[in-house]
């Protein structure tokens, strides 16, 4: 009996808790306009980070085009959220590629991008993972951790919104954060 209810215990934290809240390490990244932004500066205000790059073929895209539409459907609710999407190809992608790429997608989407080591030490403070794969006839493409990550005011990882988690739980997901925060 006890085993069962220790089971069911974790089964209950793994799907109601799908991250344990924990500080959000700092990062410290370059804006489009070249300012510098830390983690440390956004304390006091909730915001969704996610990494990607802008040649990625569909995940990153759909990411976009998704939390574009979960915005919608939140609406007001969600206008104090900032929202940064970090590049994992900083070789490619410079501010005016950020600007330009995410400009297509919504009017609040702020790229980010540091330096390898930087961009390195963000990725981690998220456990994100990523890696260079070279392209059959030249070139490469970037594999990347796909999950919106949501922040609260005082820096901790909160939630998380999976890639291709339908969008009305994504909605929910959302508006949950927001009245938290
Ligand atoms: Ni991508």
């Amino acid at each position: 009996m006890r085993l069962i209810r220790l089971l069911a215990a974790a089964l209950v934290l793994a799907f109601a808790t799908p991250v344990a809240a924990q500080p959000a390490e700092t990062f410290s990244l370059l804006t489009p306009t070249g300012q510098r932004l830390t983690s440390a500066e956004l304390l006091g205000k909730p915001y969704a980070i996610f990494f990607g790059f802008t040649h990625c073929p569909e995940v990153c895209p759909t990411t976009l085009a998704e939390l574009q539409a979960v915005l919608d459907e939140v609406g007001p609710a969600a206008d104090k959220l900032s929202i940064f999407f970090v590049t994992v190809d900083p070789e490619r992608d410079g501010g005016p590629e950020l600007a330009n790429y995410l400009d297509a997608f919504g009017p609040r989407f702020v790229g980010l991008h540091g330096s390898a080591e930087e961009t390195a030490a963000a990725a981690r403070a998220f456990r994100v993972v990523y890696n260079k794969v070279p392209l059959e006839g030249g070139g490469y493409t970037m594999e990347h951790t796909a999950a919106v990550f949501l922040v609260d005011p005082r820096g901790r990882l909160a939630d998380r919104l999976s890639y291709q988690m339908p969008l009305a739980a994504q909605v929910q997901r959302l508006k949950r954060f927001l009245a938290g925060s």
